[in-house]
């Protein structure tokens, strides 16, 4: 079968996800697509074949609508989500689930009334064959139990609309989710601090910020975010156990010699970074739709978590750097496993 799916937010990551949806997963065909600007839903509708309808509301109760994608702005997402729960309609939906924890609870407390798990959250760090790597070797016991991990995530620029708060909510969140689940931890506690600021930034903005996680069992995260490294878009994970570690490979790269030096290129946006990732998360979501199973990707609950933590971490930048404790709801069974 092939799995027809309906797009909601036909900008920048909505058409990436429909050109990934057309030439790079076999199984599914994109049938429709809705955006705010109709004219944009039309001109991207066209260029794969599909309908444009006037609203999300319409496409997700269409009959040619099998799964929904939502990639439309983040303070829409809950409405989407929550009508295609109501429609009993997989859905995948970018990051955030939605952008309070309230409305990500809503979100949860529909999934569990339906009884089975319908929503998927875009963190494709999850799909990552480098992270994969070493959440097998965390998994296998190998290291012994973790105690520490150092993150570091740089980009080389952000434009001025980029604010001190989105280092937590739209930078850090990745980190924060590819965490929980490397460690099968929770976090418990976020701090945020600010060193001296770099002079390559816009004069609004705290960059770089450093982040300190605490998890339930005690391991101990420490995030650098510097949106402004102007060197390029760099992703550093290593975790520290009782008897090793075990680091996040560097993308694969030819080395080069010239002009009396050697090195490799550093990539420079996120895009390529994580091109194969985005590719294994919708190559495994449309395989999960298309046998009918439940989706095993972050879940709703998974996007509450993200939601609440980047919160703690908000307020704590907002109180210079006071320890901040997350505070959860307790997981509902239907979520299972600890993170
Ligand atoms: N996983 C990732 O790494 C990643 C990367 C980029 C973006 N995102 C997320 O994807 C989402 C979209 O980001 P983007 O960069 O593509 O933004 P964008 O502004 O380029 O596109 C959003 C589109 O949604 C449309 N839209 C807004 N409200 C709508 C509504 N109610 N119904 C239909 N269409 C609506 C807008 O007109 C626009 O075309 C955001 O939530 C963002 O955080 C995730």
């Amino acid at each position: 079968m092939t799995v027809r799916v309906g797009v909601i937010g036909a900008g920048m990551i909505g058409q990436d996800h429909i050109r990934r949806l057309t030439d790079v997963v076999t199984a599914a065909t994109v049938t429709a697509v809705t955006d705010i600007d109709a004219s944009r839903a039309a001109d991207v509708a066209a260029t794969v074949g599909a309908t444009a309808l006037p609203t999300g509301a319409d496409l997700i109760v269409s009959p040619e609508v099998d799964a929904v994608l939502v990639t439309s702005w983040g303070p829409t997402h809950a409405e989407h989500v929550l009508a295609a729960v109501a429609a009993g309609k997989p859905v995948f939906c970018e990051k955030p689930l939605a952008t309070t924890a309230e409305d990500c609870l809503r979100i949860v407390e529909a999934e569990c009334a339906y009884g089975r798990r319908l929503v998927q959250v875009g963190f494709m760090r999850r799909f990552d064959t480098g992270y994969r790597q070493m959440k097998e070797v965390l998994s296998s016991g190998s290291l012994g139990t973790p105690l520490i991990v150092h993150c570091a995530h740089r980009n080389p620029t952000v434009p001025e609309s980029y604010t001190s708060e989105m280092a937590a909510q739209d930078t850090a969140v990745h980190e924060i989710d590819v965490l929980r689940w490397l460690l099968d931890d929770e976090i418990a506690t976020a701090q945020v601090i600010t060193p001296r600021a770099t002079g390559r930034r816009f004069a609004h903005l705290k960059d770089p910020q450093i982040m300190y996680f605490d998890t339930a069992n005690g391991v101990r995260i420490d995030l650098e975010v510097f949106v402004n490294c102007q060197y390029g878009y760099d992703i550093q994970c290593e975790a520290v156990g009782e008897s090793g570690l075990v680091r996040l490979p560097d993308p694969a790269s030819v080395g080069i010699r010239t002009a009396g030096g050697h090195g490799t290129a550093v990539l420079q946006d996120w895009k390529r970074r994580f091109e194969d990732a985005f590719d294994s998360e919708f190559r495994e979501w449309i395989a999960s739709v298309e046998a009918g199973a439940e989706a095993t990707g972050p879940s709703a609950w998974d996007g509450y978590a993200a939601t609440v933590i980047t919160d703690a971490a908000v307020r704590s930048l907002e109180s210079d750097g006071t320890v901040v404790t997350v505070d959860m709801k307790p997981r509902p069974a239907l979520y299972g496993g600890t993170a």
